[in-house]
C-alpha cells in the first residue's frame, strides 16, 4: 500500500510540472513540450528528485521505527491504526449522507399509507447529492443567463464567426506567397519569356481545335479582337479558362486538366496576341472591352453628322 502512494506521488508530481508548464508556457496551438525540448529535461529531473525523495522518507521512516523500544513500537501502531479507521470512518459518514437513506428498519417512519395489491411507497427524502447537482445546475442557468442574455457574452454564433473570419486571414496569408493558388483575383498578366512560351504549348495542346492556331475562332470565338463574350482583362480571362464559358457553349472548365500557374500562363498567352490579324476571324462576338486601368493616349472625335459623332480612343497595347 505504501508503495501505491509513493508512485501516486511521484506520478502526481510529474503531471503537475507537465500541466504548469503547459499552462505557463502559452504557445498559440503547440505543445510547450513541443517548442522546447529541453522542457523534457527538467521534468526528468523533477521524476529523480521526487523518486530520492519518496526512497529516503521511506528509510528514513523504518530506520525511526526500528530505533524505537517494543512498547513504544505498539502503541505507535495503535495511533495509526486509529487515525486509519478515523479517515474510513469519515467517508462512510460522507457516503450516508449524500444518500440519506432511512435504514431499513426504521421505514415505517415514511411509508405512505396507500397500497396498490400489496406495493407500497416511501417517502425517502431526495437524495442530497442529487439535490445539490439540482441546485447547481440552477446556478449555472442563472450564470449563464446573465453572462449571454443580460451582459452580451460572445455567443456560439460570434465565436464561430470570430474563427472563421481569423482562418480567412490565415488562408488569405497563405495565399498571398504560394504560387499554385493564383485565383482570378491575384492573378497578374505574365510578360516573361518562358511564361508566354510555355502558355503558347498550352494553347497549342489543349486549345487550337476550336480556336485555332492563331486564336482567329473556330468552333469557340475569336480571342484576338476586344470583343469578349464573358468579359475581357486577364482576370476575366482567367475565371473564363478556370471555371468555362456558359453551360452547353462547348467551353470546358480547365480548372480540372490545368494548374492555377499554367492558366495564367495561357491567359497571358492568349491576352498577348491581342490585335494580331489572324489568316480567317471570326467575327466579333459579344461586347468591346475596355480595361478600366488602361492609359487613354488619343481620343479622335469625329464628327459624322450634326447630331452624331464617333469616338475612337487608343489604348495601351493596341
Ligand atoms: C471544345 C472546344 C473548345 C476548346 C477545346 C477550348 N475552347 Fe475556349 N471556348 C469555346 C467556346 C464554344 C467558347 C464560348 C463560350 C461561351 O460562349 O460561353 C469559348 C470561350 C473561350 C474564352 C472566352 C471568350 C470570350 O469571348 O469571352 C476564352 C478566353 C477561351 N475560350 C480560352 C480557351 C483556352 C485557353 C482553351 C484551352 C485551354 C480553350 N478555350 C479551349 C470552345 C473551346
Amino acid at each position: 500500500m505504501k508503495l501505491v502512494y509513493s508512485i501516486l506521488r511521484v506520478v502526481g508530481l510529474v503531471a503537475l510540472a507537465i500541466v504548469l508548464a503547459e499552462i505557463s508556457l502559452e504557445n498559440n496551438d503547440k505543445y510547450a513540450f513541443e517548442v522546447y525540448p529541453f522542457l523534457w529535461l527538467i521534468i526528468g529531473v523533477v521524476f529523480l528528485i521526487a523518486i530520492a525523495i519518496e526512497i529516503s522518507a521511506g528509510a528514513l521512516h523504518s530506520v525511526l521505527y526500528k530505533s524505537l523500544t517494543p512498547e513504544a513500537r505498539a502503541q505507535f501502531d495503535l495511533t495509526e491504526n486509529s487515525k486509519k479507521e478515523a479517515k474510513l470512518e469519515w467517508w462512510r459518514k460522507a457516503y450516508k449522507n449524500l444518500l440519506d437513506k432511512k435504514p431499513v428498519e426504521n421505514e415505517g417512519e415514511i411509508i405512505l399509507d396507500h397500497d396498490y395489491d400489496g406495493i407500497r411507497e416511501l417517502d425517502n427524502n431526495l437524495p442530497p447529492w442529487w439535490l445539490y447537482g439540482f441546485y447547481a445546475t440552477i446556478i449555472f442557468a442563472f450564470v449563464y443567463m446573465f453572462k449571454y442574455h443580460v451582459f452580451d457574452g460572445t455567443t456560439q454564433r460570434e465565436e464561430y464567426l470570430i474563427e472563421v473570419a481569423e482562418a480567412q486571414e490565415a488562408v488569405d496569408e497563405y495565399k498571398k506567397n504560394a504560387k499554385g493558388l493564383l485565383t482570378a483575383n491575384t492573378v497578374e498578366l505574365l510578360t516573361g519569356e518562358t511564361d508566354i512560351k510555355a502558355g503558347n504549348a498550352i494553347f497549342t495542346a489543349n486549345c487550337v481545335a476550336c480556336h485555332k492556331v492563331d486564336a482567329g475562332g473556330g468552333i469557340g470565338p475569336n480571342l484576338v479582337d476586344s470583343y469578349w463574350i464573358l468579359g475581357g482583362g486577364v482576370k476575366n480571362v482567367f475565371n473564363t479558362i478556370t471555371e468555362g464559358g456558359r453551360p452547353g457553349k462547348g467551353m470546358v472548365a480547365w480548372k480540372t486538366n490545368l494548374k492555377p500557374d499554367e492558366i495564367a500562363q495561357v491567359t497571358s498567352y492568349v491576352l498577348s496576341l491581342h490585335g494580331t490579324t489572324p489568316l480567317d476571324p471570326k467575327e466579333p462576338e459579344g461586347e468591346l472591352y475596355v480595361d478600366p486601368d488602361a492609359h487613354v493616349e488619343q481620343v479622335e472625335v469625329e464628327m459624322k453628322d450634326s447630331t452624331s459623332v464617333e469616338i475612337k480612343m487608343g489604348y495601351d497595347g493596341e
